[in-house]
């Protein structure tokens, strides 16, 4: 059973359904106890096999254990004649579907995403449904480090699709690595967060805020940093799906807000501060993952300042927004986020004890492939009592990771969020 780690175990969700993708690995006998561990949560599975899942398990295994007909072809498997009701399947199974989740996928599904390619029913359907996707890979090293492998993956991200990271150790090929299908009980967590099934954040009200702030030099150029915003955002969209309402306060991004959360524009560090405490009031639980300027410029100029020698700014510090949040702290559960290049854990414990948070994040930022402006991250998660290495994944999977936090400080202090 899986453990969810929030003290419950089973999640029971009636009447959601689940389209339950196989190609063709060696890991395609694991996705039959994958089907079980779902059905124990309420959820209906609809099995479908590529051709090359069906030389590891016979689709007959599927039809048993979920007790619906395995979908193996397109057009209807061993149909003389290709009929309509098979050819408009693929169209049918997407809109009545909760989410896709594809486990284990191989390198030859991930391609076919990546690239829109619809040429068999488990490729159709995923470019024909709005459901959300997890996608579970399972392969030989060499194949999941390819840079092909990479880039589809990469792809996927950016498209929303919730990749669950394969483990290392010793791979059906006889080589180490990463590669191995990852646990079905972080498949199943992975498909029940995406189908909004954990619900641990239910009349929780969560301030977020996200990416930069911009501070002005004159009208035309500002003081800044990397910051996408991904990692808030990343956030919003999580709590949303874990029950709270969200309130994001983002500087200025690329990035498209999730529709549900109430969104407030800012530019620079005192418009996020004023922000910030316009929204305190009704805050349970404030995540700062703002990259915020330390510092703003005293003589910003109202006109375009002219290229003639060197240019001398003077800085102020901006209001430390963290750190007056704390202060009026209450009931909340305030988490920090760290961006530290050295000294990082010594660094982010004196931030976590100087500010009183309940946590703080800490993003050694000086490692490539995470932090700013990329889909990955890898974070130690810092309480009072605990240290939580979290493994370099996706935004996403961070921020559920962060929100965990967020609900065992919650239960532990005994206190509802009002
Ligand atoms: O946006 P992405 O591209 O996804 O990148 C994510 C991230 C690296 C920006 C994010 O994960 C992160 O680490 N955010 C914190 C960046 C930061 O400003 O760290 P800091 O160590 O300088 O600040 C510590 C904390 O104080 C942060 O929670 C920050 O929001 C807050 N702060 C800082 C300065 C200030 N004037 N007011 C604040 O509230």
């Amino acid at each position: 059973m899986p453990d969810l780690g929030r003290g419950q175990s089973r999640i029971t969700i009636v009447s959601m359904k689940v389209a339950l993708g196989v190609s063709g690995g060696i890991a395609a006998y694991k996705a039959a106890e994958l089907v079980r561990l779902l059905q124990d949560h309420g959820v209906r599975v609809q099995v479908i096999m590529t051709r090359a899942a069906q030389e590891f398990v016979r689709p007959l295994t599927f039809a048993a254990l979920s007790g619906e007909k395995v979908i193996t072809d397109l057009f209807g498997e061993g149909a003389q004649e290709p009929n309509i009701e098979s050819a408009v399947e693929h169209i049918a199974v997407a809109q009545t579907i909760d989410a896709l989740v594809v486990a284990p996928a191989t390198a030859d599904i991930i391609a076919k995403f990546a690239n829109g390619l619809a040429g068999d029913f488990l490729s159709t359907l995923f470019v024909a449904t709005t459901a959300p996707v997890v996608v579970a890979p399972a392969m030989n090293v060499n194949m999941w480090e390819n840079t092909a492998t990479q880039e589809n993956i990469q792809k996927l991200r950016a498209r929303g699709v919730h990749v669950v990271e394969p483990d290392s150790g010793y791979l059906a090929c006889g080589m180490v690595g990463a590669g191995r299908l990852a646990a079905n009980e972080t498949i199943v967590k992975a498909v029940l967060e995406a189908l909004g099934a954990v619900q641990d954040l239910t009349g929780e009200t969560v301030l977020i805020t996200a990416g930069p702030t911009r501070e002005p030099i004159d009208p035309v150029r500002y003081i800044g940093n990397r910051s996408s915003g991904k990692m808030g955002f990343a956030l919003a969209e999580a709590a949303l799906r874990r029950g709270a309402k969200v309130v994001l306060v983002s500087g200025p991004t690329a990035l498209k807000p999730p529709s549900a959360a109430e969104v407030i524009q800012v530019q620079t560090a005192r418009e996020m501060r004023d922000a910030v405490f316009a929204n305190l009031e009704r805050a349970t639980v404030v995540i700062k993952a703002a990259a915020v300027a330390d510092f703003t410029v005293k003589n910003c100029s109202d006109t375009k300042i002219k290229r003639s020698g060197a240019l001398q700014l003077e800085l102020e510090p901006t209001p430390d927004i963290l750190k007056e949040v704390a202060a009026h702290k209450g009931h909340r559960i305030v988490v920090g986020f760290a961006a530290e290049t050295h000294d990082t854990l010594e660094n982010a414990r004196k931030k976590l004890q100087s500010k009183s948070l309940d946590a703080i994040v800490l993003n050694d930022v000086s490692q490539p492939g995470i932090g700013f402006d990329s889909e990955r991250n890898a974070v130690t998660i810092l309480t009072a009592t605990e240290s939580i290495e979290v493994p370099e994944m996706s935004k996403w999977e961070v921020a559920h990771r962060v929100l965990d936090v967020i609900v065992k400080s919650r239960a532990q202090r005994g206190v509802s969020a009002r």
